[in-house]
């Protein structure tokens, strides 16, 4: 099932409203695919729900969605992948929140869950939201097809994993000292392997050639690196309010990433070449990966 190059559907709006669009989408399934708060254990669900249904920005969806729109894959299939991926990244922050963590306060503008609620239930609701993820993808109603199943299954747990978001996690604890490659390896896991996940997935579903696949996630690796480094940088210039987190936090907590490390001029001058270097991936896929070219600029330009 090869994009069609000459395919571009601009008439469907412009990149922010594709990317409500998805947010919208992402966030009325996941309100009907999570566990509804009740029974005694329901300080864990409503806790799930709190963290999974916040006002977050969806790009991971976003990315999915257009991904399985170059693919024509059926939206359900591609959703229930970005449902799952949203549950992981939602897991992800709770827990980076976490006092033994990165010890915030907020995120997406509201306490963290840690706050709102307590830490026990922060971890039992990140604990619990991964393996929703995997109840959710492992379902016979995301892909009729039970090794693809499998395979979207194994995707998702490499990227989230001990060499994925969590090893990630760990190296930006312990600490990268001067090391600007380690920094980068650090990113590509922390951030950059749940990122890329959302293009493999309906790669996975879209049972794309190797060479789509190997154009594509190489896209998806450097937009993951660019993610981080805008993260960074909002981190040590943005603004708390936009943001819906504190700012600030990683040159006071003596992190490593290329903002610490190079300032912020420098970080800027190699996310501007780096741009250049996502976007060059996309050229097999001509005018079909136009929003996904354009999510670049969106991704380097974005202020929350
Ligand atoms: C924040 O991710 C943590 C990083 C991996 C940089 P997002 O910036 O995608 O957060 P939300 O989902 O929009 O809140
Ligand atoms: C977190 O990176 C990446 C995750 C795997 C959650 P950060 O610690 O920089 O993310 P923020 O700034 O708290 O959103
Ligand atoms: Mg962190
Ligand atoms: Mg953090
Ligand atoms: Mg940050």
């Amino acid at each position: 099932m090869p994009p069609d190059a000459s395919k571009g559907d601009s008439s469907k709006g412009g990149l922010p409203q594709r990317v409500a669009e998805a947010a919208d989408l992402v966030t009325v399934a996941l309100d009907e695919l999570l566990p509804r708060a009740e029974g005694p254990e329901a300080r864990l669900t409503e806790a799930m729900r709190y963290a999974a249904l916040g006002p977050g920005k969806r790009l991971r969806t976003f990315f999915a969605l257009e991904t399985g729109k170059m693919f024509d894959l059926p939206e359900r299939s591609v959703l229930r992948a970005a449902c799952a991926l949203e549950c992981i990244h939602a897991y992800s922050l709770i827990h980076d929140d976490l006092p033994c963590m990165d010890d915030d306060d907020v995120r997406r503008g509201r306490p963290t869950v840690h706050k709102a609620y307590d830490e026990a239930t922060a971890v039992l609701a990140g604990d619990a939201l991964q393996t929703a993820a995997f109840e959710i993808l492992a379902h016979p109603d995301t892909c009729s097809d039970g090794a693809l199943r499998a395979e979207l299954v194994m995707k998702l747990a490499q990227a989230a994993g001990a060499r994925g978001m969590a090893g990630g996690q760990m190296i930006d604890i312990i600490g990268v000292h001067g090391d600007l490659g380690g920094v980068a390896r650090m990113q590509r896991l922390k951030t950059g392997a749940l990122i890329a996940c959302a293009f493999e997935l309906p790669l996975v579903l879209a049972r794309a050639k190797d060479s789509q696949r190997h154009a594509m996630l190489a896209f998806a690796h450097d937009l993951g690196l660019a993610y981080q480094i805008v993260d960074d940088l909002l981190d040590a210039e943005g603004d708390a309010t936009s943001l819906g987190k504190a700012v600030g936090k990683d040159a006071a907590k003596g992190k490593s990433n290329f903002v610490t490390l190079l300032g912020v001029d420098a970080s800027r001058e190699r996310l501007a070449l780096l741009a250049g270097q996502t976007k060059a991936h996309l050229e097999p896929f001509g005018k079909a990966a136009e929003f996904l070219r354009a999510s670049v600029d969106f991704v380097l330009e974005r202020r929350n």
